[in-house]
């Protein structure tokens, strides 16, 4: 069964109102295939912003991070409600950044994940390994441990999006080997299979993110449980519609 492409945009705590407009737009103005799923994570503030310039059909907008309830005394936190309220229909969980600066578990990240499914959200589940894990050969441990969370609680995977990124090929200039990017799919795919069914591992959509740009991408092209990817550092650049259309 064929996975749809899939390319997510990871903007992190960067851009002004001037700049989103302008990456929208350049999205809006390019001739995008109409068989790849593209999400684009603006900073919280111009979610609202995204989606009201946003003409492109295919092209959806996400939050980078939510809260585990819709609403109440929860200073500073983002709910899923009112992301939903400004129009986007994703949020991000797990990513890097947040499990190691603001120091998420694995339980916190899985129970954000359960919460902004329930509320209609898909989401877009980052895992990966340190550099030390991975020189420790504890790559796969780690992601099942971080994937493990989120099944323990979530039986429902088909709107939920895989990303694995590796933390030491996070703006780093250092991507993963497509070969070494497809080996850790094929084996998060493998242990999917054993907690979520070989059914729904099969389609969950898993994208490698770490410096990709729009060189490196095409060299993915082969890779067959390499389903797209998440893109940081690019996606803020011309060259995120070169990712978009690597798969052509
Ligand atoms: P870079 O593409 O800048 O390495 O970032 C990857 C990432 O963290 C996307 O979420």
């Amino acid at each position: 069964m064929a996975r749809q492409f899939f390319v997510g945009g990871n903007f992190k705590m960067n851009g002004t109102k001037e700049s989103v407009t302008k990456i929208v737009e350049s999205l809006n103005a390019a001739d995008l295939p109409a068989n790849v799923s593209v999400v684009i994570a603006p900073p919280a503030p111009y979610i609202s912003l995204a989606v009201e310039k946003n003409t492109q059909k295919t092209v959806e907008i996400s939050a980078q991070n939510v809260y585990t309830k819709a609403s109440g005394a929860y200073t500073g936190e983002i709910s899923a409600n009112q992301v939903l309220d400004l129009g986007a229909t994703w949020t991000l969980t797990g990513h890097s950044e947040r499990r190691t600066l603001i120091k998420e578990s694995d339980e916190f990240i899985a129970e954000k994940t359960k919460f902004a499914l329930e509320q209609g959200l898909s989401v877009i589940l980052c895992i990966g390994e340190t550099l030390e894990e991975r020189k420790a050969d504890v790559t796969l441990q780690i992601c099942a441990r971080q994937l493990d969370a989120v099944s323990k609680i979530v039986s429902d995977w088909s709107k939920i999006v895989v990303a694995y990124e590796p933390v030491w090929a996070i703006g780093t200039g250092l991507a993963a080997t497509p070969e070494d990017a497809q080996e850790t799919h094929k084996g998060i795919r493998e242990h999917l299979a054993k907690t979520i069914g070989a059914e729904q591992a099969e389609k969950v959509q898993i994208l490698y993110g770490g410096s990709v740009n729009g060189k490196n991408a095409v060299e993915f092209k082969d890779k067959v449980d390499v389903d797209g990817f998440l893109v940081g550092g690019a996606s803020l650049k011309p060259e995120f519609v070169d990712i978009i259309k690597s798969r052509l």
